[in-house]
């Protein structure tokens, strides 16, 4: 028997609660995990809550990442006790997920946690970084560098928006943040910024073409943000889109892709190849040891999650929340 968190919905309604599920619950894969610890996303938030049909099937364990050890595997790629690490593909939607003491998980989903990093380490990133990470390289593999001019973050102090302005700023890039926190001005410019506006510029209908002002941009707000974003990127530069905090519409028009060159690029971390995970993973090995990420993560235990996921949907959240399941 083991301990999770477990989603159910029926006649009686939709409830989270923390069970013990036996190894036979684990229908599939071919790789069993002892995993150390989870980390709170925004989609598992919605999962816990219901607050979103996340979950394809019940009952299920939410939970879209996690760290751990092999403990028994049919896989020729992975033996029992390797390090491993898991973001996506279906993990805590279609197939039982991470907020568990153990998952089943197909081998080909998994990667193995660089060498330098620990379990701990890996999930106080978590997708977020992950995210974060994915965006940076597409903006590099187009071409920009630090040297091409300033990028600009949107959504700055939430996850994603967190670690890409940190990891720009890591990297040597003068990064913009774009939020609607006025509280998180410090933390911003501790992690790295060295402009900050207002998200109310940006979140309104906007012009075709505005002012160019930025190389490169992260985009994780979506609709007239993202919108208005591609309207102000200098000729020949690019964004990177990953979320939809503000919406999933783009009201926006062709003129900046077609009469200033600029490109939009689409990034998703649940499907993405195993290849690029591993190149995103060392790369965030490389630049956030340890020691950077004690002041951004949080660790609660599993039961503690079901509480923490409403806290984190009503923006009462700061930072990474990483769930120690075996606590
Ligand atoms: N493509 C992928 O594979 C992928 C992976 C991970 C996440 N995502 C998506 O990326 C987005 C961000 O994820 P996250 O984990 O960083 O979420 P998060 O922590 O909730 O951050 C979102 C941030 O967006 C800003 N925001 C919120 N509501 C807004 C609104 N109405 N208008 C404008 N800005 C708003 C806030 O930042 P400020 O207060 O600083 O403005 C907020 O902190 C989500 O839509 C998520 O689903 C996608």
């Amino acid at each position: 028997m083991f301990k999770c968190l477990l989603v159910d919905k029926d006649d009686n309604g939709y409830r989270t609660s923390c069970t013990q599920l036996n190894e036979d619950d684990l229908k599939q894969g071919n790789v069993l995990v002892k995993v150390q610890y989870s980390s709170l996303n925004y989609k598992d938030a919605l999962a816990i809550t219901g607050k979103a049909p996340v979950i394809r099937s019940f009952p299920m364990i939410p939970g879209i990442d996690f760290s751990g050890v092999v403990e028994q595997s049919d896989s020729d790629e992975f033996k029992v006790g390797d390090k491993v690490l898991l973001n996506g593909f279906g993990v805590g939607e279609k197939y039982m997920g991470g907020l568990s003491q153990k998952a089943k998980v197909n081998s080909d989903w998994l990667i193995a946690l660089p060498e330098d990093m620990s379990p701990l380490q890996a999930m106080s990133i978590g997708t977020a970084g992950y995210t974060a990470m994915l965006c940076i390289l597409a903006l590099e593999k187009y071409g920009i560098t630090p040297k091409s001019g300033k990028i600009i973050v949107t959504g700055a102090s939430g996850g994603v928006g967190s670690f890409a302005v940190k990891l720009l700023a890591l990297m040597g890039y003068s990064v913009v943040a774009s939020t609607g926190s006025s509280d998180q001005h410090d933390y911003l410019y501790d992690l790295g910024a060295t402009e900050i506006i207002d998200r109310a510029e940006l979140s309104a209908p906007g012009k075709a073409l505005m002012k160019e002002q930025w190389a490169g941009a992260i985009d994780s707000v979506g609709s007239h943000t993202l919108a208005n974003v591609c309207a102000s990127i200098k000729y020949g530069g690019a964004v990177a889109a990953c979320g939809l905090a503000q919406g999933m519409d783009l009201p926006a028009s062709v003129a900046p892709f077609i009469l200033r060159g600029v490109s939009l690029l689409g990034i998703d971390s649940v499907m993405r190849a195993r290849a690029d995970r591993v190149v995103a993973w060392q790369k965030l090995a490389e630049l956030l040891p340890a020691s950077e990420m004690q002041s951004i993560a949080e660790v609660i235990g599993l039961e503690q999650s079901i509480e923490a996921a409403s806290k984190l949907l009503n923006g009462e959240i700061t930072g990474r929340v990483v769930v120690d399941v075996n606590n």
